[in-house]
This record gives structure tokens, sequence and C-alpha cells, in this order.
């Protein structure tokens, strides 16, 4: 079979996505999930829009081991510089630049003739050239661009030396049929493109970015695009595990094949959806809670005569964890050791110590522990920040006909500061109190909360968005209490906050 090159792009696409910001930590944290996951590129940003996104892209181009890391810019020498002093240190770098080539884009954004643009286009991929024999070139709004046109810069940038050449549906217009016949007329009039690779990049604003990238697939293109979990700019990108599962499930009509550890999918959904504080929807196809889930009567006697009446996947497939009891009170050091490296966590030292006492101590509090307990546990200790504020104790009391307040205790350099404010409810009551213990004027902007598993005594996990200044920071807390896991998301946005702040002004 032949083989699909995936492309990723959550943190680059992906973190277009409104409301989402990451910190190095957890970018980090990603893309050493994405290299598990067996993506063949890792776009890690976009290194000249910050100071914050080429540390980030450094960070991960140093981290990562199998995969290609790809540093993004516009066609202009500056943003190919800075792209490849972030991406240098990578194993396999690549630079990705682009410029637009439909009529609408280069009369009113660029205000350039077409002459021009090609001469742009060509000019920093020869400038990228000069870096690495790696370079990806991409004609944004490629679909709404006239195909001669297209052709004729592609051939320019393939001469030029772009090894890969991408076409985007950038505004998500184009329908599977129409999609999958442009591919082809690009191949079949672009005289040199058996010199480079052929990429679609589809965006989702009709709901058709995955179907256009399997039309696509099957009309010459050879890497695809995408995101976990779908996201990206406005209505996201193609989802990786959509198309994946797509190309394997139905083997036998596309005949392709890809490279990713299916058995990670799960894994790096949930790990993505944590961290980005975007919450996958239920019925989303194979990663949302009722992707694998019989209600129906009927469904569920067939499943139970045989599986495959009702199932073309199986969640173990994806690695859904099974959600069986793992451990509990009597779970000695070493057991929780091993179970860890059984989830794919090598930890030592204080971390491994640190985490044992947080899981003894769910333990007293929770009766089954079960797999997905101790994920969310780990990735939270592991991408704890910096403390500038540590949270110690809080008392609420509110109820029916009565207001509500809370008093909180948190550690500030090692002292213990404490204050008791009202409000409408328990929550506004410790957000109060926390806002009026903490240096800064800080807001929540968004509050969700979900439970890591069922019953009564899950764990709630509460996912903020805290807003400094004019950027959002998005915090994360952890307990079985929900009240102390909402207090404990607030501080955390603000310790980010406070951090990022303390670097970059
Ligand atoms: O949607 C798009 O066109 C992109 C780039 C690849 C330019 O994100
Ligand atoms: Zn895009």
């Amino acid at each position: 079979m032949e083989r699909i090159y995936v492309f990723d792009t959550t943190l680059r696409d992906g973190e277009q996505t409104p409301g989402v910001s990451l910190n190095i930590k957890e970018k980090v944290a990603i893309a050493r999930q994405l290299d598990k996951l067996g993506v063949d590129c890792i776009e890690a940003g976009f290194p000249i829009a910050s100071i914050g996104d080429f540390e980030a892209v450094k960070a991960v181009a140093e981290v990562v081991q199998n995969a290609e890391v790809a540093g993004f810019g516009r066609s202009n020498l500056p943003d190919i510089d800075r792209a490849w002093e972030a991406i240098k240190n990578a194993k396999k770098p690549r630079i990705h630049t682009f410029i637009a080539t439909s009529d609408i884009h280069m009369k009113y954004k660029l205000k350039m003739e077409p002459e021009a643009v090609i001469e742009a286009a060509v000019k920093a991929v020869a400038h990228a050239k000069q870096y690495t024999p790696n370079v990806e070139f991409s004609a944004e709004d490629a679909f709404r661009s006239d195909p001669e046109f297209l052709s004729k810069v592609f051939e320019a940038v393939i001469r030029a030396g772009a090894t890969t050449v991408n076409i985007p549906d950038t505004v998500g217009y184009a329908t599977p049929w129409e999609f999958g016949q442009f591919i082809k007329k690009i191949k079949e009039n672009t005289s040199n493109i058996d010199q480079a690779r052929i990429s679609v990049h589809c965006h989702n604003d009709l709901g058709l970015a995955v179907a256009n990238s399997l039309a696509a697939i099957e009309n010459g293109a050879t890497q695809v695009e995408c995101t976990i979990n779908g996201l990206g700019e406005r209505a996201g990108n193609a989802s990786m595990e959509e198309l994946v599962m797509a190309l394997y499930t139905r083997r036998d009509h596309y005949q392709y094949d890809t490279n990713i550890v299916k058995e990670e999918i799960y894994r790096s959904s949930s790990l993505i959806s944590r961290l980005t504080g975007i919450v996958i929807q239920p019925n989303k196809a194979i990663v949302g809670k009722n992707a694998f889930a019989h209600e129906s009567g009927i469904h569920q006697d067939g499943m139970l005569k045989n599986r495959e009446t009702y199932e073309i996947m199986n969640p173990e497939m994806i690695g859904v964890p099974l959600n069986t009891i793992v451990m509990g009170k009597h779970s000695g050091r070493n057991g929780f050791k091993s179970k860890l490296h059984s989830l794919g966590y090598d930890i030592e030292g204080d971390h491994l110590n640190e985490l044992f006492i947080r899981f003894k101590d769910l333990c007293d509090k929770k009766r089954e522990i079960t797999d997905e307990d101790l994920i969310a546990l780990v990735d939270e200790e592991m991408l704890k920040e910096d403390e500038t504020y540590t949270f110690k104790y809080l008392h609420v009391s509110s109820g029916t006909n009565i207001s509500a307040t809370a008093t909180v205790g948190l550690k500030l350099d090692n002292e213990l500061i404490e204050k008791a404010e009202p409000g409408k409810g328990p929550i506004e009551a410790i957000y109060k109190a926390i806002n009026s213990l903490v240096d800064g004027e800080f807001t929540l902007e968004d509050y969700k909360i979900n439970s890591i598993t069922s019953g009564k005594d899950a764990q709630g996990e509460v996912i903020t968005k805290v807003r400094y200044k004019d950027r959002l920071f998005i915090g994360k807390g952890l307990s079985v209490d929900i009240i102390e896991a909402s207090a404990r998301s607030y501080i955390d946005g603000i310790n980010k906050a406070i951090n990022y702040e303390k670097k970059y002004s």
C-alpha cells in the first residue's frame, strides 16, 4: 500500500482556534505525544509571530525524536530566517512558507500583481532552500485560485526547490468531487510535479474537510494536513483521527496506509482537549464519548450476538482505556510506578514521590482509581507551572436562601495569606476572595467542568480561561471536590499569567 504522510498542524493552525492559548510546557507535551503517535511532520508554530511562539517552536524542535518539525512563515526573508532559527536544531527540520494565490486575496489582501506573487514565492523558497533541502510551499486560498495560475506558481517554486506543494482549501468552500478534480487537474498541468509531494490542507467550514482530504488522496495527494480533534481557525481543520481511521477502516477501498500508531489516538485526543480546554462533543466521530456507545436495545442485542453487527471499529483500536479499576489504597509505590510505566509514563525521583502522595490522597477520597484518573493526575502534575500563589485551603458556606461566603488560604513566598468574600454563589465568592489576595487585575472569561470518570466520587476537572491584560490563560484544577477544583483552576490560570508576564514583559 502507498503511504500517506500525516502533517500535523495542531500546534500552529490548531492553536489558532479561538480562545486557545498554550504555553511552552504544554506545547512540548503535545509535541512529544504527537511524536509517539507517529505523525510524519509536526508543524510547531509561527516563529516570527511573537517571542513566545519562537521559543515554543525551538523547544519543540529540540525534543522531537522521530517526526519532522516544521516552522511556518510568510513568503518574505525575515519570516524564513526566524523560522529557520527556531527549527535548526530539529533532527529533521522543514521550512513551510506560504503566500496567497487567489484573485481576491492577491487584489484585496496582498495588493500584489500575480507576477509579483510568483516572484515573492520563488524568492522565499530559494532562500529557505539555503537552510534546508526540506521546503514546503503553500498557496493560500488555492482552491479559489485560477488553476492555470496555480500550476504556474507551483512550477516556479518546484524549480526553486520546494519539495512539497500544499493546496489549501483555506475557507472550507470545496465539495469532495470538485476538490478531487481540482487536485487531479493541478497534478496533470504542473509539468514538474513529479519532483514534489502534493499536500492538501482542508478547512471545515461546511463540515467537509475530511471528505475533501480523502477525495484529494484519491486524486494524487500524498500528504494531508490535519489537526487532532479537528482544531483550527474558525470551524477547524480536517480531523486527524477521522482521516486516519477512515483510511484504515476502509483500506479495502482506499488502499493507503499511514504511520500512525492508532492505539495512541485516544490519548492524544484527551491530552489536547484537556490542555486546550476545548471539550470534545460527545457524538464526535472516533474520539467522542458516545463514539462506541450503543444505546438502543436492538443495537445492544446485536452487539451481544456479534460485535460486528454495529461496530466497524472498536475502542481498543484507538486506545480507549478500559476503565477497569486499576489501583487502590493498598497499592504500593512499585506497583504504582509500574502501572504508570504501562500507561506510557516513565517517572522517577521527586515527580514520582509527589505523584504517589497525590495518588494516596486520591485513594482516601475515591474508592476506585482507574486509568483515566491516573492519566489526569500525571498530566496535571507533569505540566504544573511555577507557582507564585499556591492553593492551601478553602471554606465555603452556601445554600438556597443564603448568600455564599468563601474563605480562601494561599501561600505566597512561604507566607500564608487568607481572605473571605461574599458572592451570589460559591464560585463567585471563591473567585472574589482569590482576586482580593492576588496582585493584578484578573478576570474569569470562561468556566467548564468535566468529570474524569463516572460515579459520584469521580474527579472533577475545571478548566477556566483567565484574562490578564490582553491575553487569555487556561487554568486547570483537578479534585474530587469540584469547589476545590474550581479554586485550583483559577489559581493555575493566574500563575500562568504571572509566569508569562515575568518572562515576556
Ligand atoms: O488555511 C491555510 O491556507 C493555511 C496555510 C497552510 C496557509 O493555514
Ligand atoms: Zn489553515
